[in-house]
Formats: C-alpha cells, sequence, structure tokens
C-alpha cells in the first residue's frame, strides 16, 4: 500500500469507529485535514460543533483564529496537516475524558507514523500532555502558560523531531489580548521552518 491507500483506510476506519462513546452523540468524525507530505502537524483537541457538522477540524471560530495565525507565518493549510486527540465531538464541548483519548490516540499514532512531520506543534494541554509523555518528555510537562512557544528537540527511530507547544487559538475567542502571544509564538515556529 502506498502512502494515500494507506491514510485513506485509516480514514475509512476512523469514519466508521465506535471505539468509545462518544460515537453515539457525534454527526461526524473528523480524521483531520491536510497534505500527507507535511513537515508540520498542528493537533488540536477535539472537534467543537462546527467540525462536527462538517467533518473538517478547525472550520469555526477557532479555525479563524487559527488561519490568521497561519497565514502571519506564510503557511497555508494545504501544506500542513490539522487532527485532533479526539476524533470525535464531546457532548457540549466538555473537556476530553482519558478513556476516551486512550481508545481514540492510536489513530493520532498512525497519522503521525503515515505523515512523519518534522515539526508537532501542540494546541493546548491536552494534546501538549499527550505528545509529550509519547516524546519522553512527561518530567517537561507544564502548564501550556509555562512552555508555550519553547521547541523541544527528541528523537524517534526515523528522525528528529521538534515539538512546539502552542496555546489553544480557542483562547483568542475569549481573551483577545492572547493574540498577541499566539502570533509571538507563531513566529518562532516560522524561524524554524525556514531550517527543514
Ligand atoms: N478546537 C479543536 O481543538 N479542534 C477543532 O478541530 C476545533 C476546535
Ligand atoms: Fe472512535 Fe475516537 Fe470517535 Fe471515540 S472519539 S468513537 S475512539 S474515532
Amino acid at each position: 500500500m502506498n502512502l494515500e491507500e494507506k491514510y485513506k483506510a485509516l480514514e475509512q476506519e476512523i469514519l466508521h469507529c465506535q471505539k468509545c462513546p462518544l460515537w453515539r452523540t457525534r454527526i461526524n468524525p473528523v480524521p483531520g485535514q491536510g497534505s500527507l507530505k507535511a513537515k508540520i502537524m498542528f493537533i488540536g483537541e477535539a472537534p467543537g460543533a462546527n467540525e462536527d457538522k462538517e467533518g473538517k477540524p478547525f472550520c469555526g471560530a477557532a479555525g479563524k483564529v487559527l488561519d490568521h495565525l497561519l497565514e502571519i507565518v506564510d503557511l497555508d493549510r494545504k501544506d500542513i496537516f490539522i487532527t485532533n486527540i479526539l476524533k470525535c465531538r464531546p457532548p457540549q464541548n466538555r473537556d476530553p475524558q482519558k478513556k476516551e483519548i486512550e481508545a481514540c490516540a492510536p489513530y493520532l499514532e498512525r497519522q503521525i507514523e503515515i505523515i512523519k512531520p518534522k515539526i508537532i506543534c501542540t494546541l493546548g494541554n491536552y494534546s501538549t500532555s499527550y505528545i509529550f509523555e509519547k516524546y519522553g518528555l512527561k518530567n517537561k510537562i507544564q502548564g501550556i502558560s509555562k512552555i508555550h512557544g519553547q521547541v523541544f528537540e527528541v528523537k524517534n527511530l526515523f528522525q528528529n523531531i521538534k515539538i512546539i507547544p502552542l496555546y489553544h487559538p480557542a483562547v483568542v475567542t475569549y481573551n483577545i489580548g492572547m493574540r498577541k502571544i499566539l502570533e509571538e509564538d507563531f513566529k518562532v515556529l516560522k524561524n524554524f521552518i525556514s531550517k527543514i
């Protein structure tokens, strides 16, 4: 199977998944979107109402903020890959539960294996904690307010990966002052993009 076929098969699994109870309340699973050749992967938390309706990640208010930030660093959605820890919307956008993350994260793992990003940007606390644990950075886990915009280098079997934790873009929708901070962090990201 080539890359596209592998990904299509994975996507089909996600679209029919019933591995945790969220399948009962979702409208559409949201596998992710972007280029399979992306060097940068963004990982959010879970679909919200708009994403649930459309089946696409970050297509509501937080998505607008993300698009603005991407524009600042000359990145186009088609050149990156965007997904979430959970592929289905939790009712009323409540926080992801540990069991749901355990059930769903293998899909994210397979996406990372297929795409092999060189930079992983985690958006918010949930994806940051998950990715930090996965890459042996558990002792570095602190609230996102402490580590946002820092670059963490890790090695896996195939390559070096840079992990950059960022605030979740949704913070800007309830605290406009956060926009500047996110913009500064995206400039850090821009610096690294020029080196890959
Ligand atoms: N928030 C997320 O974490 N992901 C989305 O796809 C939309 C909003
Ligand atoms: Fe399956 Fe993940 Fe959706 Fe749960 S959230 S039903 S594990 S795709």
